[in-house]
Parts: C-alpha cells; sequence; structure tokens
C-alpha cells in the first residue's frame, strides 16, 4: 500500500522515540495495543510544574502509521495542557497524514495512548 508524503517522513525520521522513567511523578504513562494487529504504542507525557507538557516521548511496536501517529501526536501535545492533549482525535491525526481507511485503527491507537497516559497521570495524582 502506499504511504502519504508525511508518513513517511515520520516513519524515516520519528520525533520524540524514547522513555522516560514511568514512576516519576511528572511522568505519565499511556500504554495501549490494537486487538485488530497486535501493535502496541507507548506514549509517555512530562508534565512541567505549570501544568504544561513540556515534553513526549513514544515507543511504537507496530506498522509505519502507527509509528507516524505516535511521533506526530508527541509534537502535537508538547505545551498543551492534559486537558487540551485530550481533545487530540483520531480523526485529526488521519486527516493530517493522510491515512487510508484500513489504517485508521492506526491514529486511534495514537489518541487512545493520549488518554491513557492521562488516565495514568490523574491515578498518580488523584487529588490534582
Ligand atoms: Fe503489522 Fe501493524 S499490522 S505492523
Ligand atoms: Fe495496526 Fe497500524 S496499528 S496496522
Amino acid at each position: 500500500m502506499a504511504y502519504s508524503e508525511k508518513v513517511i517522513d515520520h516513519y524515516e525520521n520519528p520525533r520524540n522515540v524514547g522513555s522516560f522513567d514511568k514512576d516519576d511523578l511528572s511522568v505519565a504513562t499511556g500504554m495501549v495495543g490494537a486487538p485488530a494487529c497486535g501493535d502496541v504504542m507507548k506514549l509517555q507525557l512530562k508534565i512541567g510544574e505549570n501544568g504544561l507538557i513540556e515534553d513526549a516521548k513514544f515507543k511504537t511496536y507496530g506498522c509505519g502509521s502507527a509509528i507516524a501517529s505516535s511521533s506526530l501526536v508527541t509534537e502535537w501535545v508538547k505545551g498543551k495542557t492534559l486537558e487540551q492533549a485530550g481533545t487530540i482525535s483520531n480523526t485529526q491525526i488521519s486527516a493530517e497524514l493522510a491515512l487510508p481507511p484500513v489504517k485508521i485503527h492506526c491514529s486511534i491507537l495514537a489518541e487512545d495512548a493520549i488518554k491513557a497516559a492521562i488516565t495514568d497521570y490523574k491515578s498518580k495524582h488523584p487529588n490534582a
């Protein structure tokens, strides 16, 4: 299948690959899997004192579209609040990357990873 130029760019030059210490209280970790294909995505957000996402990293074991989707969202979330990051939707991701219908679930993985990271952060900061 043909990948869009933006997918190939993110796939060949993925932004922000890596990990933070998941036990760090300023780190939010979202780990999700796609039942359809078995691909796995880990997205981590580092939240600054001011409540803004100051950094993001990902590791994705999956197809080019999943890698591109996670690379893209690490760029999009920086400087946002968790609440703002939580509004990033798979339709925005798939539109930006021009994903074909069979690859929509790859962008859903990225949306779900953000949401899972937010849930993780809330569980670490129950009184925030
Ligand atoms: Fe094989 Fe996504 S289905 S890499
Ligand atoms: Fe399953 Fe892309 S995440 S094919």
